[in-house]
């Protein structure tokens, strides 16, 4: 089992997408184990994209995380940070393939509707930014034996 941090961009939230992103990973057959709207701050943004700080788009990025809130999220699931990404799509949505999220919903490499973490290491840290441990759940869906063999 591994975990993966999302969040539903502002973007997204403010066209009435949330259901639609998370109804996506959902429908996949992972399982949520921590979910919350909030509003993210300079310092947090910062800190989150903090391997893009230097690159031309990096100010464009803070104001675009912090423009409106946003909703967070960790999803669990064999293969989860893989899956994810697939189902999210490239970072550009004009390459993204059709029938990810940002391959049918978005248009533009800054409005891209969902971040999702990119391994392992970066998934860690990620959950640790926005979650304490205790808002994580462990727990067991009528489901999940018809998702996972
Ligand atoms: P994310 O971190 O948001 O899940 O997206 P990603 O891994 O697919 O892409 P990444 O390379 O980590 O870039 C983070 C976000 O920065 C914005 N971006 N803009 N204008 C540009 O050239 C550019 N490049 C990246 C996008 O919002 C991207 O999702
Ligand atoms: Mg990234």
């Amino acid at each position: 089992m591994e975990r993966t941090l999302i969040i539903v961009k502002p973007d997204a939230v403010q066209r009435g997408l949330i259901g639609a992103v998370l109804s996506r990973l959902e429908a996949r057959g992972l399982r949520l184990v921590a979910l919350k709207l909030m509003q993210i701050d300079e310092a947090l943004a910062r800190r989150h994209y903090a391997e893009h700080e230097g690159k031309p788009f990096f100010a464009g990025l803070v104001d675009y995380i912090t423009s409106s809130p946003v909703v967070v999220g960790v999803l669990e699931g064999p293969n989860a940070i893989e899956a994810v990404r697939a189902t999210v799509g490239a970072t550009n949505p004009v390459k993204a393939a059709p029938g990810t999220i940002r391959g049918d919903l978005a248009l533009e490499i800054g409005r891209n509707l969902v971040h999702a973490s990119d391994g392992p290491a970066t998934a860690q840290r990620e959950i640790a930014l926005f979650f304490r441990d205790a808002e994580l759940l462990s727990y067991e869906r009528a489901i999940d034996r018809w998702v996972v063999e």
